[in-house]
């Protein structure tokens, strides 16, 4: 019987980094390629929506690609095999949690192979480029359809049933995350708030590590499956 009954997951690009998918802010990282203001923005695609489709496109090709890692599959199995509720919820825009069978699942941040109309706000899967001619299939105008991605000034997704879930955890998994972007990097607070136990498992310390009641350092695919292990069989 686990000391825990309800578990919410966090997890960051840091998750599918070993899935070869670039994440945020490492020295390699997108934001050392790209400028947030100048691909990221309702602004930005408002002035330039080519340069923002293309940036997207690029990512969205990558994505249909990879696979999931041991870490995802590691999450998937804890989803199925715990015997209390498991909610994950990601910052990535990748499936790779969803094609390792993870089902409860919140994509707070959007998700990449998918897209809507910014005219009609019809809502669709897309694993194609898109580009600026596109005509949308319901109200049939052209220049709206983007990325359903959260960017940068905008709210993220569900975020109600993200903080109810916070608010009856009693263990908070904080998993390839920098803790650099809220309101995400602010769950451990909502959890600890919840006396749930706290765990940042991350190749580095995040910038929320001092918040954590229990730190594991090292690489996903190698502290994720050993820490759902210790979880289940512990
Ligand atoms: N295993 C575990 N952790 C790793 C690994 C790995 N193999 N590789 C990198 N990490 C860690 C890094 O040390 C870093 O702390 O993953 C974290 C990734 O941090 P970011 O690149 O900032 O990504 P993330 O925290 O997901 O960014 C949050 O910011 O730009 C926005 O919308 C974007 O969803 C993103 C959000």
């Amino acid at each position: 019987m686990s000391a825990f009954d309800h578990i919410v997951i966090l997890t960051g690009a840091g998750l599918s980094a070993e899935s070869g998918l670039s994440t945020f802010r490492d020295p390699d990282g997108i934001w050392a390629k790209h400028r947030i203001e100048d691909v990221a923005t309702p602004e930005a695609f408002a002035r330039d929506p080519e340069t923002v489709l293309d940036f997207y496109n690029q990512r969205r090709r990558g994505a249909r690609d990879v696979k999931p890692n041991a870490a995802h599959m590691a999450l998937a199995r804890l989803e199925t095999e715990f015997p209390g509720r498991v909610t994950t919820v990601t910052q990535n825009i990748d499936p790779l949690h969803e094609w390792a069978g993870t089902r409860n699942l919140v994509h707070m941040h959007g998700e990449i192979l998918r897209t809507f109309c910014m005219h009609c706000g019809d809502r669709m899967p897309w694993e194609d480029d898109l580009t600026v001619d596109l005509v949308c299939g319901r109200c049939g105008n052209t220049g709206g359809m983007r990325p359903d991605v959260v960017w940068f000034g905008e709210m993220p997704y569900r975020m109600d049933e993200i903080y109810e879930d916070l608010a009856r955890c009693d263990l908070f998994l904080s998993i390839g995350t920098s803790g650099n972007v809220y309101p995400a990097a602010g769950f451990v607070v909502e959890a600890r708030r919840a006396g749930a136990h706290t765990v940042e498992l991350n190749l580095e310390p995040s910038e929320g590590v001092s918040m954590f009641a229990e730190v594991i350092h090292g690489k996903a695919t190698e502290m994720v499956p050993a820490y759902v292990e210790r979880l289940l069989n512990g």
